[in-house]
């Protein structure tokens, strides 16, 4: 299986899925990382382990649809079998999730459909939760659509807020969360216990 990992920042779910990948514990390969942003933590770790990587940005095209060709392309040279969105701050256009269908996943710091959708990424998220009083909070990784943070649910964990937690606490305990989330569920989809 080869999977294809977009991502625009730090990139330490990349680097999750990456490791996981190297230890065996997916059987996949990470075989090319897109980001659209040059400057990307996620672009040098790909680097650093050899993989293939791309900067591909709507600023270098025309359109958006001259962008979608190009990463099509990419795809198509790598053979991609699965594409998984790991923080990629883009909405992917409709040819990719065409081609790709029911192939293509994202990681969400909360428990969608709660705090999901336009605006709801990174520490907004976690503001909204701690604002919210909410008890519990989570993970979730779901099929990824038109729409942000809409598409089937796969998998989710759930985790306890704790009285104490500011919306940095939470945030560092739900990332490291994530980061063994996504190789127990990358796992299951390679099992076929997740459809592709
Ligand atoms: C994660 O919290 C993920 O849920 C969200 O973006 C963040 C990515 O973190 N979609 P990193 O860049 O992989 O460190």
């Amino acid at each position: 299986m080869n999977i294809a990992v977009f991502a625009s920042h730090g990139g330490s779910d990349l680097q999750a899925i990456i490791d996981g990948c190297n230890n065996h514990a997916i059987d996949a390969k990470v075989v090319v990382v897109i980001s659209n942003n040059s400057d990307s933590m996620a672009l040098q770790r790909a680097a650093k382990e050899n993989i293939p990587n791309y900067h591909l940005s709507s600023r270098q095209y025309d359109s958006e649809e001259l962008l979608a060709k190009k990463i099509l392309q990419v795809l198509d040279e790598y053979s991609v079998d699965m594409i998984f969105l790991a923080g990629y701050m883009r909405m992917l256009h409709t040819s990719i999730l065409e081609k790709y269908n029911n192939r293509v996943f994202n990681i969400h710091p909360a428990l969608l459909p709660k705090y999901g959708g336009k605006g709801m990424y990174g520490m907004n998220v976690h503001n909204a939760v701690i604002a919210a009083k909410e008890k519990e909070t989570g993970v979730t990784i779901h099929r990824v659509n038109a729409e942000y943070d809409s598409g089937e649910i796969v998998a989710q964990t759930v985790m306890k807020v704790n009285e104490d937690d500011t919306p940095e606490t939470l945030a560092a305990r739900v990332l490291e969360r994530e980061h063994e989330f996504l190789v127990e569920v990358i796992s299951d989809i390679i099992a076929g216990k997740i459809a592709l």
